[in-house]
């Protein structure tokens, strides 16, 4: 990308959110909007509010990869999982979801998904292997039952849980399985029939860092084995953040970034805020967007800038930002460590009229080899041939 130069200032780059020239698959979201009634007590006397839980999210999740929704707590990241995964009552969600290029309803994304829900139920009289003896007679249907047993035995192995097969699961009263052996386990009855699209609603939540990186290698590997599969996710370790392909970013509802995790670094050196030698780049973005959601501009300036290329105003006294040594920072003028007494640095200088493309580049997830350990393989079960299962949806 060619930087401009216009009066002396650097144009900044549009974050290009439709899909990459290469789009092998996935699911695709365009102008997700969902818009509730809250009712709130102004001066003694209820009134009744419009507001977007989600705004015009557009962009994909692609195929074989894992995409991962962050964002500050309350951001609509469990409601854009839901809403992607037809759990909002169609009518009250806007927009439109495709999946490989089809348009898909909400039943019909329910019929070949499954959803990993953040506290998930599971019978705690059972053992580990009567669970998934019992997902799998309930996703796989009239299937003999050595053929089930050999699936359940291979999943048992893929997931770690040999050693606690035949565990209760237990519950506060009982002692079971482990938190981490839990999670696993609810994965488990959720894959047994090879989705095509995995959805997760914080799958490390509650679990030491050995277990969620455990259960983000799963996910990883089901991906690779050709699934889409997207998850929330707080505050990830370094280890997490490198098993996962593509972020979506989320702030009160709104984009705030998509693309590829070592994009992260460039978004924010375009927007004026060059990530500090040592930083991590997404928890320096999340800490952006926490300034900004706490200024007078808000978010919103953040989610323009997505989609219009418009630089966000600074906010006054980040100028300790500004100052980095990383190698390759940005040129002079790109931006300034001077203050500003108002606070509002804008102008059409700071528009990009080009196109950023980050799936050029070698260290996107489109251009990555396809390998990865193989629970689909193991279970002999690819989602691309069990696209539509003959079973009933959970
Ligand atoms: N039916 C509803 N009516 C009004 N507000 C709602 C409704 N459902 C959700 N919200 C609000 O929408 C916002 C987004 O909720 P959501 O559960 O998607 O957040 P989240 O990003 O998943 O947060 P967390 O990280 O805490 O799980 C929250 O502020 C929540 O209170
Ligand atoms: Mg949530």
């Amino acid at each position: 990308m060619a930087g401009h130069h216009q009066n002396g200032s650097r144009l900044e780059t549009v974050i290009d959110v439709t899909n990459p020239a290469t789009f092998t698959g996935g699911l695709q979201f365009s102008e997700l909007t969902y818009t509730v009634t809250k009712k709130e007590k102004v001066d003694g006397v209820w009134v009744s509010q419009e507001v977007d839980l989600l705004n015009r999210i557009t962009g994909y999740a692609p195929k074989g990869r894992v995409t991962a929704v962050m964002g500050p707590s309350g951001a609509g990241k469990s409601t854009f999982l839901d809403g992607l995964a037809g759990r909002i009552a169609s009518g009250s969600l806007k927009g439109k979801v495709a999946l490989d290029g089809e348009e898909m309803s909400p039943s019909l994304i329910k019929r070949v998904s499954a959803y990993v829900m953040q506290d998930d139920r599971l019978f705690p009289m059972l053992t580990v292997y009567e669970t998934l003896m019992f997902a799998a007679d309930f996703r796989l249907g009239s299937i003999p039952l050595a053929e089930k047993k050999e699936r359940v035995e291979k999943l048992i192995e893929q997931l770690g849980l040999t050693w606690s097969r035949n565990t209760y699961i237990g519950d506060e009263g009982t002692r079971g399985v482990s938190g981490g052996e839990r999670r696993r386990v609810s994965i488990g009855v959720d894959i047994i029939h090879g989705p095509a699209l995995l959805f997760l609603d914080e799958p490390t939540s509650g679990l030491d860092s050995t277990s969620a990186h455990s259960v983000i290698e799963i996910v990883h590997d089901i991906a690779r084995n050709g699934s889409t599969v997207i998850l929330t996710i707080h505050q990830p370790s370094h280890r997490i953040q490198m098993l996962l392909d593509h972020l979506v970013i989320l702030a009160r509802g709104q984009l705030m970034f998509m693309g590829a995790p070592p994009d992260v670094g460039s978004h924010l050196s375009r927007m004026g805020r060059k990530v500090p030698k040592g930083e991590n780049a997404v928890e320096h973005l999340l800490d952006v967007i926490q300034e900004y959601d706490q200024s007078e501009f808000g978010v919103r300036v953040l989610a323009d800038f997505c989609i219009t290329g418009l630089k966000p105003p600074r906010i006054s006294g980040d100028d300790q930002h500004s100052i980095s040594t990383v190698a390759g920072a940005p040129k002079e003028g790109e931006w300034s460590a001077g203050g500003s007494s108002s606070g509002l640095h804008r102008g059409l200088n700071e528009f990009d009229h080009s196109i950023r493309s980050p799936w050029a580049s070698a260290r996107s997830p489109w251009s990555g080899s396809q390998n990865g350990s193989l629970i689909m393989d193991a279970l002999r079960l690819t989602p691309s041939r069990h696209r539509r299962p003959l079973h009933p949806p959970k």
